[in-house]
């Protein structure tokens, strides 16, 4: 693939090439291979940006498992409420399970802060996030990640399944806006 990419009206250029990703994906596979060695987790997928990510970890992963994809919406609450995310097609009873989220992309931490008390609620025996990107330096909100792909600076990304205004989803590793 080009080192150069146009997704719409910007120019990216290579972050993270394939090969770097794939690796990292493995070890975080290992990693949960061995954490969860008599369990059997549930993973939730938050759509869309994670279900390249979501893909590849889940054919590494050895123990028996289950998985679901959601789709988070946001919208304005009242102002005690502010903020409300609601889960659509979370099918799944969280009771004593072991989840495990998978997210593309931590960024300000409001997304996931807003969601994980709506997890809370229904009593998961644990719940750990897994994301692939955290971009610490534009936490808003902490999120404790418990499986972390690459920790990046503050740049807008697109490929592996993160998007441009819709776009970009579809290259195979991960580019930055380029200046
Ligand atoms: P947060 O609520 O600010 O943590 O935002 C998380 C969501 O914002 C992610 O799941 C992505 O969908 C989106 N996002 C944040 N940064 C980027 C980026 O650099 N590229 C594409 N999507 C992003």
């Amino acid at each position: 693939m080009a080192s150069m990419e146009q997704v719409l009206d910007k120019q990216f250029k290579s972050y993270l090439e394939k090969e770097t990703i794939q690796t990292e994906v493995e070890r975080i596979a290992n990693a949960i291979n061995t954490d969860y060695a008599d369990k059997n987790p549930l993973f939730i997928a938050i759509l869309n940006g994670s279900f390249m990510f979501a893909s590849d970890l889940f054919k590494l992963i050895h123990v028996p498992a289950e998985i679901c994809f959601i789709k988070l919406a946001s919208y304005r609450g009242t102002q005690s409420t502010g903020q409300v995310i609601t889960a659509i097609g979370l099918d799944r009873d969280l009771f004593e399970r072991d989840v495990i989220i998978i997210e593309d992309i931590v960024d300000t931490g409001k997304t996931l802060t807003a969601f994980l008390p709506q997890l809370q609620h229904q009593q998961p025996r644990s719940l750990r996030i897994c994301s692939l990107l955290h971009k610490k330096a534009a936490t808003v909100h902490p999120i404790q990640i418990d499986y972390l792909g690459f920790e990046i600076p503050d740049l807008f990304v697109v490929g592996y399944g993160l998007d441009y205004n819709g776009f970009g989803r579809n290259l195979n590793k991960i580019m930055q806006l380029a200046d």
